[in-house]
């Protein structure tokens, strides 16, 4: 297969990351015979330096001629502490999923069986845990009016849903249970919001042409404590914009690091696929941060385009890569293994490796062949 890749490695540790997961590209081309052609282009911060815009036309058009993108990571701290910065790198990515219809961003959640000692949080309660968070993506409050009043001391950021909004994602929702576990949980604050209770109706009414999915609520104050109270009970979560955010971070602490969670955002056409992190810039260009969300994101694309094989060898090779110990310091503070080392690991084991295989840990730290 030929693709076209448009590589946005924005800010902070983006471009430490999608280095590598080109790498692991690379190496499912040359393993499988595919041609993948890569075109990079600036967002966030770095394009705001370079061109004043956060999201330059020209990016826009590198996307929109290509297959697929893969994002890195947004976001500088001079903006995070100037609350007056007229411009944002964020603005970037959130007009970029807007202008390529990105309604759905899919999350997956897993508790890898290697880590479940790295968790925060006690192996019993979190082992076989799998669940999947479809978070509307181009909807909500991230996207309705904002307001300050002229003597800025009064602010208002409106939360708008319609029906339509609702029910494309909740089809795609409904639709992944059925290789899953079929069973679907709605996390809304219905209780107090009007555009929850669009979302309840909504999805409730949808959920009849799926007799056979398990469809259940859950007010997200509670689903935020369940996420890690009893994490093993969900299958697919569907919920809006902002609650998603949230939920999702928090549901990384399963995986026991943030750097392990890649995402796949998709909707009418082109689809974008980015990990979870943000830009972390006290990492950048430090050699330590976790490439593997960005690994699993390129999984994750080669999966939408259905190279099957070829996602499950790159996961694979990613599970061969925790199991050795061959991670960055977040998973293991001892660790002496960087980014770069890590993603040489993964490649290499996509293009050599067999189950019996023996890593050489000599040649890892010499950059060599990590094969037997
Ligand atoms: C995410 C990020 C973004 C979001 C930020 C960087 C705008 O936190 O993808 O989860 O809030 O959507
Ligand atoms: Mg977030």
């Amino acid at each position: 297969m030929k693709l076209n890749i448009a590589l946005l490695p924005g800010d902070g540790i983006g471009p430490d990351v999608v280095v590598q997961a080109v790498k692991s590209l690379q190496a499912v081309a040359d393993a499988f015979g595919h041609t993948f052609h890569f075109e990079e282009a600036l967002v966030g911060a770095i394009a705001i330096d370079k061109t004043g815009d956060p999201l330059p036309e020209e990016t826009l058009a590198v996307c929109k001629k290509s297959d697929a993108v893969l994002f890195g990571a947004i976001g500088d701290p001079k903006y995070d502490n100037d609350p007056k910065a007229k411009v944002r790198p964020e603005q970037g990515l959130l007009k970029l999923r807007k202008s390529l219809g990105l309604f759905t961003n899919i999350r997956p959640i897993k508790a890898y069986p290697t880590l479940i000692e790295k968790s925060p949080l006690k192996k019993d309660i979190i082992s076989g845990t799998d669940f999947t968070i479809y978070r509307e993506l181009t909807g909500g409050i991230y996207f309705g009016e904002k307001k300050i009043s002229e003597d800025g001391t009064i602010a208002s950021d409106l939360c708008e849903y319609s029906e339509a909004e609702i029910e494309r994602i909740a089809h795609l929702a409904f639709k992944a249970t059925r290789s899953r576990k079929n069973k679907l949980t709605l996390v809304d604050k219905a209780n107090v919001l009007e555009t929850s209770r669009l979302w309840r109706r909504v999805v409730t009414t949808i959920g009849k042409s799926y007799p056979d999915v398990e469809l259940d609520f859950l007010f997200v104050d509670n689903a935020a404590m369940q996420i890690i109270l009893n994490p093993s009970q969900f299958d697919v979560i569907l919920t809006e914009n902002m609650f998603g955010d949230i939920i999702s971070d928090e549901g990384s602490v399963i995986g026991g690091s943030i750097g392990l969670l890649a995402s796949a955002s998709v909707g009418s056409d082109i689809a974008m696929f980015e990990p979870i992190h943000g830009s972390y810039p006290q990492a950048k260009g430090k050699d330590i941060a976790n490439p593997v969300a960005s690994i699993l994101s390129a999984a994750m694309l080669l999966e939408h385009f259905n190279l099957k094989e070829e996602a499950e060898t790159i996961q694979y090779a990613v599970e061969k890569s925790l199991e050795k110990g061959v991670v960055t310091p977040d998973l293991d503070k001892n660790s002496t293994y960087g980014t770069n080392k890590v993603g040489d690991f993964i490649a290499d084991f996509i293009l050599h490796a067999e189950d019996t295989t023996q890593v050489n840990k000599e040649n890892i730290e010499f950059g060599q062949s990590t094969i037997i």
